[in-house]
């Protein structure tokens, strides 16, 4: 095989973009959301393939939908009905995708798992979720604050509640990167990841953001602009019924909703719990953006990958 290419753009995490990168593919989702058209031959010729390892239905569908409408065509796939299911390793595969494909999307557990495929091939691979990161979906939520003209508003309050995963590493990977402030309401015993914060430390040194961890939740969301929550319990771990009582007080309902500004805008990456991590009554409430964010996922997933597949 081919020795893999020095300067192969994947999209594995945040933490491999520039904020300059970060903000060119949220203006090229607005530009795409405003004339799809314009970007409908993009992907010709191009064979992209989706491997899940889990359930997924908004990156699953946005994903499969947008590399029609670029013009490409879309291969799904799950490990089990291929030869991984017998066991071949994602470093075999990975050489079988070379081969074949112009790039894979991957939704797996451990982000190991995708760097393993990432480094044994030369097409482009994209993060669809691991246990420690979910990109796509953050640079969508971005996307969607841009939108809504609040990413770069002066005295920005971003207060993400609840439990300590991958949305939220990658939360504060994005904001950090971006050099927004966030502020986070956890748990002390679901406090996020000691990686992740000792990085976003180093680059908060020249990024200038500020991330606040506070485990008192109406503290955390006082005065708030924008409230985001995300699942208690993530894909693949079993439900822990402490932990759902711990978590208990950082629920977005009315109550603690109530310490954000007067219609402060909530945000969910889905799918929810309702009555756990949120109320129907706030996630249905007119503030809620979730259906925003989860159309949105289509034009940012087109942007990265026109910006991936563009000469
Ligand atoms: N938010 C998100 O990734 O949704 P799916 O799990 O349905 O893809």
């Amino acid at each position: 095989m081919e020795r893999i290419k020095k300067n192969k753009k994947d999209f594995l995490t945040l933490k491999d973009y520039s904020k300059e990168e970060i903000v060119y593919l949220i203006e090229l989702a607005k530009k795409i959301k405003n004339n799809e058209e314009k970007y409908s031959k993009i992907l010709k010729n191009k064979n992209i393939a989706l491997l899940f390892d889990k359930p997924s239905t908004r990156t699953r569908i946005s994903f499969e939908v947008g590399i029609n409408q670029l013009g490409g065509n879309c291969l799904v796939l799950d490990s089990k009905s291929l030869q991984m299911g017998r066991g071949e390793t994602y470093a075999d595969t990975a050489k079988i995708f070379d081969v074949y494909l112009d790039g894979v999307i991957v939704r797996t557990f451990k982000q190991e798992n995708i760097e393993t495929i990432a480094s044994n091939c030369n097409i482009a691979v994209i993060n669809a979720l691991t246990d420690l990161y979910h990109p796509c979906q953050i640079l969508s939520d971005l996307f969607t604050l841009f939108e809504m003209n609040l990413l770069f508003k002066k005295d920005f309050k971003f207060t993400y509640v609840g439990d300590s995963n991958n949305i939220l590493n990658s939360l504060l990977i994005g904001f950090t990167k971006l050099g927004i402030n966030i502020t986070v309401g956890c748990h002390e015993k679901y406090c996020p990841d000691e990686n992740i914060i000792s990085y976003i430390k180093s680059e908060s040194k020249s990024s200038g953001n500020e991330v606040n961890i506070l485990n008192d939740p109406m503290l955390a969301v006082k005065d708030a602009d924008v409230i985001y929550t995300d699942v208690w319990v993530s894909m693949g771990n079993e439900e822990s019924t402490q932990k759902i009582y711990d978590l208990k007080p950082y629920q977005i309902n009315r109550n603690l909703a109530s310490a954000a500004k007067k219609n402060a805008k909530i945000m969910h990456c889905l799918p929810a719990h309702r009555e756990l991590e949120i109320t129907s009554e706030i996630l249905d409430s007119p503030d809620s953006i979730v259906w925003i964010q989860a159309k949105n996922r289509l034009y940012a997933q087109k942007a990265l990958l026109t910006y991936l597949y563009s000469d």
